[in-house]
């Protein structure tokens, strides 16, 4: 009890007050928090959230110390004003906003990955790391984002010892050729808002080999989307190859043209300047 008493008068050190929280979400596309605003119970953190069918396990694990936590509370709010956000970033108290609306495209994810049976998921471009955090919720056993921005893969890792999110990691790497040969197979692969870089930067062949990878190391489905022709406010819009009148059918053939069986398109969200709208696509090995 006397360590506890410690704990929770570092707890309250002035400037350094934070707040751990625990978020609630569901496994299909709702999303409900509950901030608590109680400290964790110091002896036991139990895995409840866990896939249905998943044997309940009590884990036992020392927490976070709070003065630890407060420090990397103080480290994230100085470090998200730093760069532009893309996705929206858990922090002590909520989500903040990021550049890009990500709720649209996870109410069309989840119940993908929960019909794919998905248990392992690999992020190719995760940036602050939304939908590895979000799937290692919602009960997937493995997930992994990659990214080759520093600043990017700090604001993920931070997430993680803020939240304190297990089933979950971050490797920082550039997503090429060399990277994708030596992946393992996972069962859902997210590929999101990426490939068009590599299209205008380094053409369309390049860009055809990567995707054909990126279906090899995938064993039940890949969430794809680029960015299109038709984005007339980017500057990149007129490297790109022409989609003609309907990009979202172009992006389609070109997905079964390069290593998937099947694609369906399962949204279509706002682009980035939301001139227009980037198609989702589930795609099939
Ligand atoms: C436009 S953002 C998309 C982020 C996220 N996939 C989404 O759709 O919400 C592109 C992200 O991919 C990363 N990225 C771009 N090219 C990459 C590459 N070749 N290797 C690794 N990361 C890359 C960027 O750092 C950035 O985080």
């Amino acid at each position: 009890m006397a360590a506890r008493q410690r704990e929770i008068g570092l707890f309250a050190a002035p400037g350094l007050v934070f707040a751990t929280f625990r978020v609630v979400e569901p496994r299909g596309p709702g999303i409900h928090r509950s901030h608590s605003g109680a400290a964790r119970d110091p002896q036991t953190e139990q895995a409840r959230e866990g896939n249905s069918g998943r044997k309940e396990v009590s884990v036992k694990r020392k927490p976070v110390k709070p003065l630890l936590q407060a420090l990397a509370g103080a480290v994230q709010r100085l470090h998200l004003r730093s760069y532009e956000i893309y996705q929206p970033v858990l922090t002590s108290s909520g989500y903040t906003a990021g550049a890009r609306d990500c709720e649209v495209r996870w109410a069309a994810i989840a119940p993908v990955l929960e019909a794919a049976g998905a248990l392992s998921l690999v992020d190719l471009g995760c940036s602050e790391g939304y939908y590895v955090l979000r799937a290692a919720r919602a009960g997937l056993r493995f997930c992994i984002g990659i990214d080759f921005d520093q600043r990017r893969i700090f604001t993920c890792t931070n997430q993680l010892v803020l939240n304190d999110f297990q089933n979950a990691g971050f490797a920082m790497a550039p997503v090429d050729e060399t990277l994708l040969e030596g992946l393992p197979k996972f069962d859902a692969v997210i590929f999101l808002s990426v490939l068009h870089h590599m299209m205008y930067q380094n053409g369309i062949d390049y860009a055809a080999r990567i995707l054909q990878l990126v279906a090899a190391r995938t064993a039940k489905v890949c969430l794809f989307e680029m960015g299109q022709a038709d984005e007339h406010k980017e500057s990149w819009a007129t490297r790109m190859p022409d989609m003609g009148s309907d990009p979202h059918r172009w992006i389609a053939d070109f997905a079964l043209a390069n290593g998937f069986a099947r694609v369906e398109k399962i949204a279509a969200a706002a682009s980035f300047a939301g001139e227009t709208e980037r198609a989702l696509f589930a795609c099939y090995p």
